[in-house]
């Protein structure tokens, strides 16, 4: 286990259940419902990257939804730097939203196609309301990600998918975040144009000392991009490890199914992964 006594988390979900209800089946019966998530213990560091991994269904957005504060957890808790950002206290839950940004899955739907990359990469600062003058912090992110400063005057459709990707990890960092959740940030690129942006990642959890969450459901592309994965089933933290363990002794059979998925496709990440 990667598991020590000194590890303080920056943010953390602790015992975590969530449970939806749904539409009656019939007039007098009892209202049905369905646990997503049940008893999720999950966390992250700064400067580590941490994954989730699980097939459809399994729980991963609605997990992301929770750590991201989007929805209140109905049993458990969510910490930011130790204190519950569900408490109140309105300072530190605005220091928590600037905080924790989410990288969506498909910029081309998430990124407004009328709109200037330059004023959706200022949308979080109007959002959270952070003032000043950000013409500074605009070219830093840009150079964090790779992009020319020419990008701002562009349009989303000028752009491929790999660097579309770039401008979505640009207007997460423009609050200048602790932690980063990406939710298959890469599921819509092409494989070779995924290795960039994971290599991209990589580089920022370590230059930025940022906490990153990696969820997807192939296990190479989580291995190759984390040094702890969780693997979530049915709603349930199924396995906890390194990358490697993962692979080589699987001992969830949940794990087990993952890891022949991966061997099935081609090599692609897999290889490079181990
Ligand atoms: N508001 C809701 N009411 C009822 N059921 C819900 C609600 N939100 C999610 N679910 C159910 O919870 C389960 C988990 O959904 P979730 O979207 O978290 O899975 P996922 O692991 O992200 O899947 P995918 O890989 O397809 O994105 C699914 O069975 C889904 O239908
Ligand atoms: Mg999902």
């Amino acid at each position: 286990m990667t598991q020590s006594i000194e590890r303080r988390p920056l943010l953390a979900m602790n015992q975590v259940t969530q449970t939806y209800a749904l539409p009656r089946a019939n007039l007098f019966g009892p209202r049905p419902s369905f646990t997503v998530l049940q008893n999720i213990d999950f966390d992250v560091c700064a400067g580590e990257a941490v994954g989730l991994v699980g097939e459809s269904g399994a729980g991963k957005t609605t997990l992301t939804r929770i750590l991201t504060g989007m929805e209140k957890p109905q049993t458990g808790s969510v910490t930011f730097e130790g204190a519950d950002i569900w408490s109140g206290d309105t300072a530190h839950r605005a220091k928590f939203r600037r905080s924790v940004q989410m990288v969506l899955q498909n910029p081309r739907s998430s990124l407004d196609p009328r709109m200037r990359v330059g004023t959706a990469l200022l949308e979080p600062m109007r959002s959270l309301k952070i003032a000043g003058d950000h013409t500074k912090r605009l070219y830093e992110v840009l150079d964090q990600v790779g992009l020319d400063r020419s990008a701002l005057e562009r349009y989303p459709h000028e752009f491929s998918g790999g660097q579309l990707q770039r401008v979505a990890i640009a207007r997460a960092l423009m609050p200048n975040p602790r932690v980063l959740v990406a939710d298959e940030p890469v599921s819509a690129l092409d494989v070779s144009i995924q290795a960039q942006v994971l290599n991209l990642l990589k580089d920022l959890v370590r230059n930025l000392q940022l906490g990153l969450v990696f969820i997807a459901h192939d296990l190479s592309v989580v291995a190759y991009t984390t040094s702890r994965v969780s693997v979530i089933a049915a709603g349930r933290i199924v396995e906890v490890g390194q990358p490697i363990e993962l692979f080589t002794h699987p001992m969830a059979p949940e794990t087990k199914n993952l890891v022949d998925a991966v061997l099935t496709v081609e090599a692609g990440l897999a290889g490079t992964a181990l």
